[in-house]
C-alpha cells in the first residue's frame, strides 16, 4: 500500500519537524506508506488525498462510539464553557467516578491521563501497599510505555528462551538492564509455571498485572480458570491482582473484562474506551488498597488528571456505553467473525479468528488455538500483512501491525459488514494466487 501523493508531502513535512514523522513510533507504516489524516466521522476515516477508508483502527482502539460522535462534543463544547484546567475537584469528576463505580463495581477511582501513567500508578500503589518491589506480567503483554511494562512485550520467539528457564528481554534501548533485576514475565494461561515461581519468589512480588486477554497480541483469550487461578494465587500471597483493562474496559462488556469472565481484582487500570479518544484514564479497585492513596500514605499526582474536558468525555461516553451501545459493537464484530471463516476456510490458509466481538483477531497459524505469545510469534505474520495491505488499498483499515486486534464502533453498519467482507474476500483471493 503506497500514501497518495497529499500524504506523501505532507509526511516529508512533518519527518523534518517530528523524529519519523509521527509522535508515536506504532504509527510509523514506512516513508512512503505512512498516511496523514484529514478527518474521520463516525466509522470512516479519510486520508489527505481524500480517500476514505472504513476504519477498524479507531486510534488503536478508544474510538468505540465512533469519530467526532456528536453528544460527546456538545457535551464538552459546554462543559468546557466552565474553563478546563483548575486542580482542583470539580463535579464532572465526582459524576465519573461514581459512574465507574456504579458500572464496574470497583470502591475508589483515580484519573490520570494515559494507559501508561494508570498502569505506572497501579504498580506504584501495589509496591507501596505491599512493601515489595518486584512485578509479575506475561509475554506478549504490554501494559503502556513505561520502565516495568517493556519486557517481553514483543521478542523474537527464541527470545523468551525454554519454558523451565525463560528470558528477560527489554523491548528496545534506554530499559535501565537493571529493571528487569524486578521483572518477571511468563507464558499467559501456564497455572504449572506460574505456580512454580510464586513458590519460589512470593516474598518479593508487589503485583501480577496482567491483560485478561492478551489485547496486543491478536486477542489471545484467558483459558477457563486462569484468571480465577492467577485471583487464587494472588490471595495466598498477599499479591496485589492489577488488571489492565485499558484495551477491554468499557468495550467487551460495560464492566469489561471483570464482568466478562467473572473475575475481580485488586486494582484496574482503564483508558482507551473511557473517553471516546479524549486523553483520560483512571486507576480504580478496592477500597483497602487505593484508601490509602493520599498525602503521608501512597503518592499520586498529575496537573492534568481530571481536567474537565476528559471529565466530560468519560460521562457523556459511559453514559452511552451504560445504554446499549456496545450491542452494536457485539453485532457487527459477530458478521465480520462469521464472515471471515466462511472466506478463511475456503482459501485453505491456516488460521484461528479469537477474541471477544468487540475485538476480534485473526492469526495465520497452524496451532489449533492460540494459548500464550508463542503461539502467535510463530505464526505467518508476513501473509497477514500483505492481506491487510490490500485491505487498506481498497478502503478498509484494520492495523497493519499483526499483533493488533480489529476494533468495532457502535457506528460500524451492515452496509459497511458486507463491503469490508466483500474486499477481505477479494485481498484473501488476490494473495493466495500469489503464492
Ligand atoms: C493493555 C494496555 N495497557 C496500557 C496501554 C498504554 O496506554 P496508552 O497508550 O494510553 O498510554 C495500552 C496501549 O495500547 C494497552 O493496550
Amino acid at each position: 500500500m503506497k500514501s497518495g501523493p497529499k500524504s506523501r508531502a505532507m509526511f516529508e513535512r512533518a519527518a523534518q519537524s517530528i523524529p519519523g514523522g509521527v509522535s508515536s513510533n506504532f504509527r510509523y507504516w514506512g516513508d512512503d506508506s505512512t498516511l496523514v489524516v484529514k478527518k474521520a466521522k463516525g466509522a470512516y476515516l479519510w486520508d489527505l488525498d481524500d480517500k476514505r477508508y472504513v476504519d477498524y483502527r479507531l486510534g488503536f482502539g478508544p474510538v468505540i462510539l465512533g469519530h467526532a460522535r456528536a453528544e460527546i462534543i456538545d457535551h464538552i463544547a459546554e462543559a468546557m464553557k466552565i474553563g478546563n484546567c483548575f486542580a482542583m475537584t470539580n463535579e464532572y469528576e465526582i459524576r465519573v467516578a461514581e459512574k465507574i463505580k456504579k458500572i464496574t463495581g470497583v470502591d475508589l477511582v483515580r484519573m490520570t491521563n494515559t494507559g501508561t501513567e494508570a498502569t505506572m500508578g497501579a504498580i506504584r500503589i501495589a509496591r507501596a501497599f505491599t512493601g515489595r518491589d518486584c512485578i509479575l506480567k506475561f509475554d506478549g503483554a504490554y501494559h503502556g510505555f513505561h520502565d516495568y511494562s517493556l519486557w517481553n512485550t514483543y521478542p523474537p520467539v527464541s527470545g523468551v528462551g525454554y519454558r523451565n528457564d525463560p528470558f528477560l528481554v527489554p523491548q528496545g534501548s534506554g530499559i535501565p538492564r537493571r529493571v528487569g533485576d524486578m521483572m518477571n514475565s511468563l507464558p499467559f494461561n501456564d497455572k504449572e509455571l506460574l505456580e512454580k515461581k510464586l513458590k519460589e519468589k512470593w516474598q518479593d512480588i508487589a503485583c501480577i498485572i496482567i491483560e485478561p486477554l492478551l489485547g496486543n497480541q491478536a486477542s489471545i483469550m484467558p483459558q477457563d480458570g486462569f484468571l480465577q487461578f492467577v485471583r487464587e494465587q494472588c490471595d495466598k500471597y498477599g499479591i496485589v491482582m492489577i488488571i489492565d483493562e485499558v484495551k477491554t474496559g468499557f468495550r467487551i462488556a460495560p464492566g469489561g473484562a471483570q464482568e466478562y469472565f467473572g473475575v475481580q481484582a485488586d486494582l484496574v487500570t482503564y483508558a482507551k474506551c473511557l473517553g471516546n479518544g479524549f486523553p483520560v484514564a483512571a486507576i480504580a479497585g478496592k477500597k483497602h488498597i487505593m484508601g490509602e492513596v493520599g498525602p503521608g500514605k501512597i503518592p499520586h499526582g498529575g496537573t492534568y488528571g481530571a481536567n474537565v474536558v476528559a471529565m466530560a468525555a468519560a460521562e457523556k461516553s459511559l453514559e452511552l456505553i451504560e445504554n446499549g451501545e456496545l450491542d452494536k459493537v457485539n453485532a457487527h464484530g459477530q458478521k465480520l467473525k462469521e464472515g471471515w471463516k466462511k472466506i478463511l476456510d475456503e482459501s485453505g490458509f491456516p488460521y484461528v479468528i479469537q477474541g471477544p466481538d468487540a475485538m476480534p483477531g485473526i492469526v495465520f497459524t497452524e496451532e489449533p488455538v492460540c494459548t500464550e505469545y508463542k503461539h502467535w510469534a510463530v505464526g505467518d505474520h508476513d501473509t497477514y500483512g500483505e492481506i491487510i495491505s490490500k485491505c487498506i488499498e481498497k478502503g478498509v483499515m484494520p492495523d497493519y501491525d499483526s499483533r493488533e486486534p480489529w476494533f468495532i464502533s457502535s457506528c460500524h453498519t451492515d452496509e459497511d459488514a458486507e463491503f469490508v467482507l466483500g474486499v477481505f474476500e477479494e485481498a484473501v483471493k488476490e494473495v493466495k494466487a500469489g503464492k
